[in-house]
């Protein structure tokens, strides 16, 4: 039940933050236009010209498409144990398979391109939601999953301001990646 309240102060607590930002750069922006000499309603006139046109141009961008799908669950990985699914779904899953999350700000531009190329790239890597059987390749995957977890390169470090939880202990690390190798050890289900 408190879950929505908890979602809807986040919102409006980052919403306050983007006002607060409008506020700091409409400032600045007349501190210098001002100190060069520029007369005061003069200056506010170019900063609102200016507002009008950034405000025009974020709202002229939202209708630009984008991708934000979720296909099919073709395979289902054979998990050793709730806790290996637990933390891939913490740090992994919303980029690197079929079940990803979209956040709010994913619906909005020019975020949501981030997110979107971040999830396609991912998904195009290593999509755990359509993985052969082939144990070979497995075994190959698994070995890539401990490196970009081990070098730190995963999960990206642009994830976590939005995902602090994806920030794993370095106990987490090392049970992820055992929980992947013994899980794709196994072939995966197919749906
Ligand atoms: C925010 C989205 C995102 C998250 C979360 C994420 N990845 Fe990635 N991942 C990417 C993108 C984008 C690429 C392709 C570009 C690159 O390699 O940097 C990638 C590439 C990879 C690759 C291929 C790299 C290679 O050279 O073999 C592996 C393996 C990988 N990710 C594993 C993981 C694991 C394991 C996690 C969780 C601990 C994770 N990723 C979390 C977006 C993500």
């Amino acid at each position: 039940m408190w879950l929505p309240l908890f979602a809807a102060r986040e919102t409006f607590e980052r919403v306050d933050r983007v006002n607060e930002s409008w506020i700091v750069i409409l400032t600045v922006g007349y501190v210098i236009l001002s100190s060069q000499g520029m007369e005061e309603h003069m200056a506010i006139k170019v900063i609102l010209i200016v507002a009008a046109v950034l405000l025009v141009g974020l709202v002229a961008i939202q209708f630009i498409p984008v991708q934000r799908t979720n296909p099919p669950v073709v395979t289902q990985l054979d998990w050793d144990s709730a806790q290996t699914q637990a933390l891939a779904q913490r740090a992994c899953m919303d980029c690197h398979s079929n079940e990803t999350k979209w956040p709010w700000y994913s619906y909005v531009a020019p975020v949501s391109w981030l997110v979107a190329h971040d999830v396609e790239e991912g998904r195009r890597e290593m999509n755990l939601s359509q993985l052969g059987t082939d144990a070979n390749r497995l075994s190959r995957m698994s070995q890539r999953i401990q490196r970009a977890i081990q070098s730190g390169n995963m999960p990206p470090a642009q994830y976590f301001p939005t995902h602090p939880d994806a920030q794993l202990t370095a106990d987490e690390k090392q049970a992820l990646i055992v929980g992947m190798q013994k899980t794709l050890s196994k072939p995966p289900l197919s749906k």
